[in-house]
Order: structure tokens, then C-alpha cells, then sequence
């Protein structure tokens, strides 16, 4: 029996489509208002560490890093409800397991809640830290404002004694000075909460009969905030400022005694001050002495733009939850002082690339043997360079010019063999041949 195959249906052509389109994704950018850190930027900010970090321990600060995370009411009630950086600059959000945090917009708070946590009101006091914390404030991006910053700080808690308020000033100041930059110390003192709730009331009562004058902005201040109507910017607000009621008339005697010897340790140690009855600072905590430092410049655009900021927060850690305890210290902007001394030194870029050998080869025995060679020199201290991944040796010797190579080492295969490697006066063009087990000791000698 035969069966008839029924023939296989013929494979139907369909019409020929356009292949979908692959949806072209944008690579992720930046968050709005954050910056990488790259250079030329480093060199400037770690030439800034090196020297925070020897004041600060020179001054017998200890580090600490605390979280970036706190709970958010660490700073509703450290930082203070009316104020703009809890009002509108504060990265909070709700974990997933319900808790209410914040990405710290400052240090203070952050370290006065671990003097608490950690009960070190038992240490001896004062205890004294200091910090380099990146920050998170949502501000209106501009020169200058970053939604994340480094701050170089210094707290000293514990201590109610008027020379340490002068020291947060002077450490601030000193180490712009070791960088060479030239800063005044804008001072003010904002006395007791007592003290300054009097003042307020009459702050109050002057610029309500100037209401009509205020701006929006202005007017919602003199209702929430007095004192921030004396940082306002506002057109016309200089010149009711200049006859509104001044701080430290308002003063009690202790608080006055206590900003005299302020401004006399300060006149001791040499630190250029300004008194400046305006100055009352963006935080609830501060009592007493409140400081900001200016770079001097002859560009209005840059005397403007606080290089630092600090004073005295006698009511911080009562505020959260501890007894009533002293304490002082300031902040210093990384991102602002690097800046800055970018523009006074910019040579010091060039410095961080400069090296005094450089390694070259010749095949690929030469290049294992200038690996070893590279890292028993750079072991040894020695600022070296090399591009093992480059064969010519003219390409090789561009880089050591650049890097201000004054030696040059040279391994080829007949160096390799005979246990030897070439050291190349770069200037001189001379060379001489040595043992390659010595190459550390020759070298260190020509260095010397
Ligand atoms: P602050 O004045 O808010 O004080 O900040 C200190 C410094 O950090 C400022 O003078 C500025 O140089 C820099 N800075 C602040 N915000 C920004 C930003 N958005 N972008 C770039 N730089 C910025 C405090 O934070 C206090 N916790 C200082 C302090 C310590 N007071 C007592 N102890």
C-alpha cells in the first residue's frame, strides 16, 4: 500500500518587516547638583588634607567619621525646624523598614549625638574631634554650592572656656594661612537664648514699622526667623540694617566678658578678625561667639563666598536629649579652600605628576625586569614612573621629560642577560652601567 505524502506547506513569505527599533538608551548622567572629583582638582584638595590633618593633630583633635545617615530628627532638633537647611535642603527619605533618615547636611550635630551615644561626658573633657565629611544640602546649584560637600572640622565639647572659641577661629585661619591663603575672621557674638530672645523682640519691633519695605521673602523671616532678616540680601535691606537694633547692645554681662577675651586671644595669636554685628549664622544651636572666614580678595565675587563658618552650641546637646554641655567649633568647605588655592598656587598640580626616575624597556625580558625595577625603587621612596606597556623608546622618553625625570633606567634584552641595567643622566645624555641587584642604593646615591 502506498500512502501519498501530502507535500509540506510551502514556508509562507511574510511581507518583509522592519526590524523593532532598539531603543536607544541615554548612558545616566550626573544627579543634578553633584560633581565627580577629578583633576586638576586633587593635588589642591589633598595638599589641603595633609596640612588639616597635621593641625588637627598637632592641636590634639582625634578623627572620627560618623554615618552619613542619622535619623532626621537629630537635625530638626540640633540644627533647629526654622531654618533653611532643615527647611529645604535636606536629602531625608523613609528606609524600608520605616525608619526616617538623613543624609547629614552638617557634622556637629552628627558628632554631639556620638559624645552622647558613646558616654563620652566620662572622658576627660574637653574631647576633641575633627572631621573630613562629605555633606548633603539641596540647594540651588551654584558657583560655589554643591548638593554634596567636604567639610574639614573641629569640635571641642565639653568646654566652656573662652580660649577655645578663639582656637576654633585660629585653626580655621591657620591652616588658609599655611596654604597661603589670605582670610579675615568675620566675629560676632549672638549671646544667651535668653539674651537674644530680648533682642529678637526688639528687632522685631524695628522692622515691623518697615514691613511695608520687606519682600515676601523678608516678611515670612520676620515672622519665623528675626535674626535671619540681618544675613537678608534683599535691595534697600543695608540700609534699614544699618539702623536696626545691634546684637551686641543686647548682650548679657557674662556674654559680653566672654567675647572681650574672645577678641583679646584673638589679637594674641595674631588672627585678622572684623567684628561683624550682622553675623548670626544659619543654625539654631550656636550661643556666644558665631565666626565666618572670607578669603581676602580684591574680586567682590570671591570675597563673598564663606570659606568657613563655626562658633560656639553651649545648647546643641541638651537640645538632643544630653545635659546641658559646652562645646565650640567650625567647618571648613573643601571644595571652596581647594578652589581657592587653585587659583593662588596653581603650580602645585604640576608638582603632584613630577617624579625624579623614570623606567624604561627594551622587549619583553626588559619589561618584566623594569616591573621588578619600578617597585623596588617605588618601595623604597623613590618617585618614580614608567609605561611598561610601551615598546619604543622614544615614545618612553617623551613621558620621562614630561615627568621631570632627572634619571633614567633602561633594561634591554643584553641588560637582562647580564644582570645590569643603563642609569641615564637625562640633562647629560650620559649613561653608565650597574649591577641591577644595586639599582636602589646607585640610584639613592644620585639622589642625594
Ligand atoms: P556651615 O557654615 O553651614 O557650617 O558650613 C561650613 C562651610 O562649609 C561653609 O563656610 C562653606 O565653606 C562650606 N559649605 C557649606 N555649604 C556648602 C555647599 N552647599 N557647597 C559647598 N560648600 C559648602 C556648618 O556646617 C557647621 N556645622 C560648622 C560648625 C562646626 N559649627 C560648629 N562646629
Amino acid at each position: 500500500m502506498t500512502t501519498k505524502k501530502t507535500p509540506a506547506p510551502a514556508a509562507v513569505k511574510k511581507p518583509a518587516e522592519a526590524a523593532p527599533k532598539k531603543k536607544v538608551q541615554q548612558p545616566p548622567q550626573l544627579v543634578r547638583g553633584m560633581r565627580d572629583v577629578m583633576n586638576p582638582e586633587w593635588p589642591y584638595r589633598d595638599k589641603m588634607y595633609e596640612e588639616a590633618k597635621r593641625l588637627a593633630e598637632d592641636y590634639g583633635y582625634e578623627r572620627i567619621e560618623t554615618p552619613i545617615l542619622e535619623e532626621t530628627s537629630l537635625f530638626i532638633r540640633g540644627v533647629g525646624k526654622v531654618t533653611d537647611i532643615v527647611e529645604k535642603e535636606m536629602f531625608s527619605f523613609e528606609t524600608s523598614g520605616g525608619e526616617k533618615v538623613t543624609m547629614r547636611p552638617e557634622g556637629t550635630s552628627p558628632i554631639s549625638r556620638a559624645y552622647l551615644q558613646h558616654g563620652m561626658v566620662n572622658r576627660p573633657q574637653p574631647v576633641k574631634f575633627w572631621y573630613w565629611s562629605s555633606m548633603f544640602r539641596h540647594e540651588r546649584p551654584q558657583s560655589g554650592r554643591y548638593r554634596e560637600h567636604t567639610q574639614w572640622g573641629c569640635e571641642c565639647i565639653g568646654d566652656a572656656s573662652s580660649i577655645l572659641d578663639a582656637q576654633q577661629a585660629f585653626l580655621a585661619w591657620k591652616l588658609l594661612d599655611v596654604l597661603g591663603i589670605p582670610s579675615i575672621v568675620h566675629i560676632n557674638s549672638i549671646g544667651t537664648p535668653e539674651s537674644r530672645a530680648n533682642y529678637r523682640d526688639a528687632l522685631v519691633a524695628f522692622f515691623r514699622t518697615k514691613r511695608h519695605k520687606l519682600s515676601e521673602d523678608d516678611k515670612k523671616r520676620l515672622l519665623k526667623n528675626p535674626l535671619r532678616l540681618l544675613d537678608s540680601k534683599e535691595p534697600g535691606m543695608e540700609e534699614m540694617k544699618a539702623e536696626a537694633p545691634q546684637i551686641v547692645d543686647w548682650l548679657d554681662e557674662a556674654s559680653k566678658t566672654h567675647f572681650m577675651q574672645v577678641l583679646e586671644y584673638l589679637d594674641e595669636m595674631g588672627v585678622p578678625y572684623q567684628l561683624n554685628p550682622y553675623l548670626v549664622r544659619g543654625l539654631d544651636y550656636y550661643t556666644r561667639t558665631v565666626f565666618e572666614v572670607f578669603p581676602v580678595s580684591e574680586d567682590p565675587e570671591v570675597a563673598k563666598l564663606a570659606l568657613g563658618g563655626g562658633g560656639r552650641y553651649d545648647i546643641l546637646i541638651e537640645q538632643i536629649g544630653g545635659k546641658p554641655t559646652p562645646a565650640c567649633g567650625f567647618g571648613l568647605g573643601v571644595e571652596r579652600v581647594a578652589a581657592r588655592l587653585r587659583e593662588i598656587n596653581p603650580a602645585l598640580a604640576d608638582k603632584s605628576s613630577e617624579r625624579d626616575v623614570f623606567v624604561a624597556q627594551l622587549g619583553d625580558q626588559g619589561r618584566k625586569k623594569a616591573f621588578a625595577i619600578f617597585e623596588a625603587l617605588r618601595a623604597d621612596g623613590i618617585r618614580t614612573a614608567a609605561t611598561l606597556s610601551k615598546d619604543a623608546i622614544k615614545a618612553q622618553m617623551e613621558v620621562a621629560n614630561k615627568c621631570g625625570a632627572k634619571w633614567a633606567i633602561i633594561v634591554g634584552q643584553k641588560e637582562v642577560l647580564d644582570g645590569t641595567a643603563i642609569i641615564r643622566d637625562m640633562d647629560s645624555g650620559t649613561q653608565e652601567t650597574v649591577d641591577s641587584k644595586k639599582i636602589v642604593q646607585e640610584v639613592r646615591k644620585k639622589l642625594k
